[in-house]
């Protein structure tokens, strides 16, 4: 217990309730206030999606000390629409489609509201500017910049405010139609509940003990001390899991938690529900684990040499799939060509990053229903992969999709739920668990690392003759959705050219290296980085333009693809014509059309961005001569 108490005015009314020194008052106001339109993303003062207003000031309240708000005059979103109509700025966003999941909008729409406060004409630069600590992973920005302007002219009077109610006349017709979102209005003013701002009377708080390894037998575990400690209603292992312990995508060979040896660092070992989150981390702390370290392996390549330390027994060769297409002669064609370009691609994982971290709330209902809310991307997968984890009927465990605060494919997986629901089951309690950015960041999928080789051989006209490639996907420890990935980058491997005769190689393989997983564009990103930077090195090889290259090999309609499947059409060579034309290629580009381009700063082109990091005066003046200096 705290002696301290917080008085504060609080959206106008007056609050008085005690605090934990070492609250933010992010947390004062989410947990204490259940004003959950504020949002934590980062929790560390960079995304904005917690920004209030204290004394009439936007801070981001998770950098605020709980005790600074004492005696202050503090507003949230849920602040701004108290009379139950939204704010011309809330108005605007929901106009503009400047929602999308949602989650970084509360904090957008304080700052927007803060940005027309401080200056009502603010131009669209200093929207910008002023809008430059929030952070969105969804929108492009651009709507979220056109509701502000909107909102700014109706305010100033320069626009009639019907433009709000105003729709699309839709004619019938549905594609290129604006269409009003329906659930923007609890967007924008923090009412839409994600499932970290769930709770349930009774609620117990989860955390999760990972690994420091990334690969060791686990020699022993006990949770006994941790059991025993105050507050703590339920302690899992692997032995608690009930049914076949396996989830993925394509493969399930990932445990709940970790069974007999770890593969990565940041792998559940073992999870804790206990009355606060403090309990829970102090339980963690007693958790006794014995690991014995074994050789790890971080290069797919060196994983599938000979020898290479191995994770999985069913896979002694650290395979998760290999898919080959061929089509024609390769050998033929490289022997036929008059130049061969050989050249190996690199990309690195990447993380989703979604505003919303992972979060879920589990609890077993008066029929025995085993029920977890979460965000994710694959609802009915999920439930059958449940059931067989808790060896439970279909019909005794639901999966109910909350809102998803970002996805991307990351959320695809499902690397918690289970976790959940085993604790609600043993607590016969509701649980709820809420990652932190660096948990997100540890212990969850990224996009695939991947090697790309190219083998091209093409005429001196720059005709290409064949094409030999591998593509090598780091899966990380676990399947998840390596397989998919892999076949998608086979497909897409050679990219949009009639090549007449093409071999793919795609490699998923595991290591020891976080879980690589869905993404957008799942797998084929890579292989169209390798593919594109490939013909661009031949263009220079062969003295060509990109362009001229590439609509020389362009498929048309009736060609057959490297799967072999006839197309049905092809508008390949019209939208590379397009581009041509809007991009002013000829206009020059370097190395291509002269050592300066003369295009940049010219009317149209977009101006560089004024953001971080701000440049002064005389260094901000002739960049060439920076660069050139450097
Ligand atoms: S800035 Fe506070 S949660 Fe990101
Ligand atoms: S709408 Fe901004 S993070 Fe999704």
């Amino acid at each position: 217990m705290t002696d301290m108490i917080v008085e504060a005015t609080v959206n106008g009314r007056r609050q008085r309730r005690p605090a934990e020194p070492f609250q933010r008052a992010l947390d004062f106001l989410r947990d204490e206030l259940n004003l959950t339109g504020t949002k934590e993303g980062c929790g560390a003062g960079e995304c904005g999606s917690c920004s209030i207003f204290v004394d009439g000031v936007l801070v981001k309240s998770c950098l605020v000390p709980v005790a600074k708000i004492a005696g202050r005059q503090v507003d949230t979103v849920e602040g701004l629409a108290r009379s139950g109509e939204m704010t011309a700025v809330q108005k605007a966003f929901h106009k503009a489609g400047a929602s999308q999941c949602g989650y970084c909008i509360p904090g957008m729409v304080m700052a927007a509201t803060a940005a027309l406060r401080a200056n009502p004409d603010a131009d669209r630069e200093e929207i910008k500017e002023r809008l430059g600590g929030n952070i969105c992973r969804c929108t492009g920005y651009q709507k979220i910049f056109d509701a502000v302007e909107m909102a700014r002219d109706v305010l100033n009077g320069k626009l009639s405010a019907s433009i709000f109610d105003e729709v699309d006349a839709t004619d019938g017709k549905y594609i290129g139609v604006n269409v009003r979102r329906i659930d923007a209005p609890s967007k924008v003013t923090g009412a839409l509940r994600y499932a970290g701002d769930m709770t349930m009377a009774d609620m117990l708080h989860v955390q999760v003990l990972r690994s420091p390894h990334p690969h060791a037998r686990i020699v022993a575990l006990d949770v006994t001390a941790a059991e025993r400690m105050p507050g703590v209603e339920a302690v899992i292992t692997s032995a608690d899991v009930p049914g076949q312990d396996g989830f993925g995508v394509f493969v399930h060979d990932q445990p709940v938690m970790a069974r007999g040896k770890v593969r990565y660092v940041g792998e559940a070992v073992a999870a804790v529900a206990a009355e606060s989150l403090a309990d829970a981390r102090r339980a963690l702390a007693a958790i006794r684990v014995e690991y014995a370290p074994l050789p790890a392996v971080f290069d797919p390549e060196a994983a599938m040499a000979a020898g290479a330390p191995v994770l999985h027994d069913y896979a002694p060769d650290n395979l998760v799939k290999h898919i080959p297409i061929r089509k024609g002669d390769v050998e033929q064609g490289l022997r036929d060509a008059e130049l061969i370009v050989e050249q190996t691609y690199e990309t690195q994982p990447v993380e989703h990053a979604y505003l919303e971290t992972e979060a879920g709330l589990a609890y077993v209902d008066h029929d025995g229903v085993v029920t977890v809310h979460s965000p994710s991307q694959n609802i009915t997968h999920h439930r059958h992969m449940m059931a067989r984890i808790l060896n439970l009927p279909i019909n005794k465990v639901r999966m109910i999709m909350s809102p998803v605060g970002g996805g991307f494919g990351g959320k695809e997986d499902m690397i918690y739920q289970g976790m959940l629901a085993l604790l609600a089951m043993k607590s016969r309690r509701p649980v709820r668990l809420v990652f932190t950015r660096e948990e997100s960041i540890a212990s969850t999928a990224k996009r695939h690392p991947s090697r790309t080789t190219y083998r091209m051989g093409l005429t001196r006209s720059g005709r290409i003759l064949a094409s030999q490639i591998s593509i090598i996907y780091d899966g990380g420890a676990y399947g998840l959705s390596t397989e998919g990935v892999v076949r998608k980058g086979a497909i897409l491997g050679g990219g949009p050219y009639n090549i007449p005769n093409i071999q793919i190689d795609t490699y998923g393989i595991y290591t020891n290296n976080t879980p690589s997983g869905a993404f957008r564009s799942f797998g084929s990103l890579q292989s169209q980085f390798a593919t594109e930077s490939h013909l661009d090195i031949c263009a220079e090889r062969l003295g060509l333009d990109p362009f001229e290259l590439r609509l020389k090999n362009a498929m048309h309609t009736g060609d057959l693809t490297h799967t072999k499947q006839p197309l049905r059409s092809s508008s390949m060579s019209e939208v590379l014509e397009a581009a041509r034309k809007v991009s002013r290629w000829e206009s020059g580009v370097p190395n291509v059309r002269g050592a300066v381009r003369t295009d940049l700063g010219g009317e149209g082109a977009r101006q560089p961005c004024t953001l971080t990091p701000r440049l002064s005066s005389e260094n901000a003046e002739a960049p060439t001569a920076r660069r050139g200096a450097a």
